[in-house]
């Protein structure tokens, strides 16, 4: 595997490639590598010639009061894992080539970023269209590959890389749980055995969830009791945030499911920021 540092080479690497018709497919990541992350590479290793995957906690997505400090770290071990995944190229930029001092450009992807995460986190997704788009800018990849986890983050994406005809291939890859269902999330390093316990009630609510509306129940007012009453029975559950049903497409949610729908949750157990989704379809799919 070789190690880049440096935009302008990766740069370089990626055209030498693309004039030998050799396909660049990228995972962008902010590293502490977990499963999740390597189900991206392998998804990339399958479609295309070679796999780049870079590894940077992006300052600019993180809030003043958020945990940009203690964001877990740990190159050595993210190497390894990625070594032994079979990646091609890491990319590992330093914060003061990525943003030069007095940068001053960035992306917004309007109404979409302020919907769900984006209301609690203000400046969040203005921080990873920037980023992605930078990102895609230096790998120049056909495709590039994120999880389903965070769904929010994929529509905006999706559309950012429509509306800017940057022509990459954005491919969604299933989220991958632990056994007991709780999604695999580098954050979840940060919980306290009890709290990892209680997490578990995020996945219990989204299956619960999921098979009301299937068993007919698509009003989503009723829908939401269903899963906030699940939520607020565990006591560890300080804030939930949102949990409710939301349209794929707009993110925006209805009074009732037509169709298919997205059921998303973000809660804060203890410190932590804990965030899952489901995607259902109602039985008749709609009609
Ligand atoms: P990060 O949280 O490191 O996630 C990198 C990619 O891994 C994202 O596409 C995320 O959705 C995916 N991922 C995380 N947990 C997953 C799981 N349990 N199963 C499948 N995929 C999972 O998302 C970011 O970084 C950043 O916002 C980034 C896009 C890199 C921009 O800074």
């Amino acid at each position: 595997m070789e190690l880049i540092r440096i935009p302008r080479i990766i740069h370089q690497t990626s055209r030498e490639h693309l004039l030998r018709s050799k396909s660049i497919g990228f995972v962008p990541t902010m590293g502490t590598l977990h499963e999740g992350h390597l189900s991206l590479v392998r998804m990339s290793k399958k479609e295309n010639d070679v796999t780049v995957v870079s590894i940077f906690v992006n300052p600019k997505q993180f809030g003043p009061s958020e945990d940009f400090c203690k964001y877990p770290r740990d190159i050595g071990g993210d190497t390894a894992k990625l070594e032994d995944a079979g990646v091609d190229i890491l990319f590992l930029p330093d914060d003061s080539l990525m943003y030069p001092e007095g940068s001053s450009t960035h992306v917004e992807v309007e109404e979409l970023s302020d919907r769900l995460c984006g209301f609690f986190r203000p400046g969040h997704f203005r921080g990873v269209a920037t980023v992605v788009v930078k990102l895609f800018n230096i790998v120049i990849p056909v495709r590039a590959y994120f999880g389903q986890k965070d769904f929010q983050q994929t529509v905006i994406i999706k559309r950012l890389v429509k509306e800017l005809d940057m022509g990459i291939d954005v491919v969604v890859c299933p989220t991958l749980r632990e056994e007991d269902g709780l999604a695999m999330s580098s954050r979840n390093l940060y919980l306290s055995v009890e709290e990892r316990k209680a997490a578990t009630v995020i996945y219990r609510t989204l299956v619960e969830a999921s098979s009301a509306v299937k068993n007919g129940i698509i009003e989503v007012e009723k829908i939401k009791d269903i899963m906030l009453g699940m939520l607020r029975s565990e006591p560890l559950v300080k804030e939930v945030q949102y949990c409710s049903a939301f349209d794929t497409g707009t993110l925006i949610e209805p009074e009732r499911i037509k169709g298919e729908a997205l059921l998303a949750i973000a809660l804060q157990i203890g410190n932590t920021r804990l965030i899952d989704n489901m995607v259902v379809t109602t039985e008749n799919g709609g009609r």
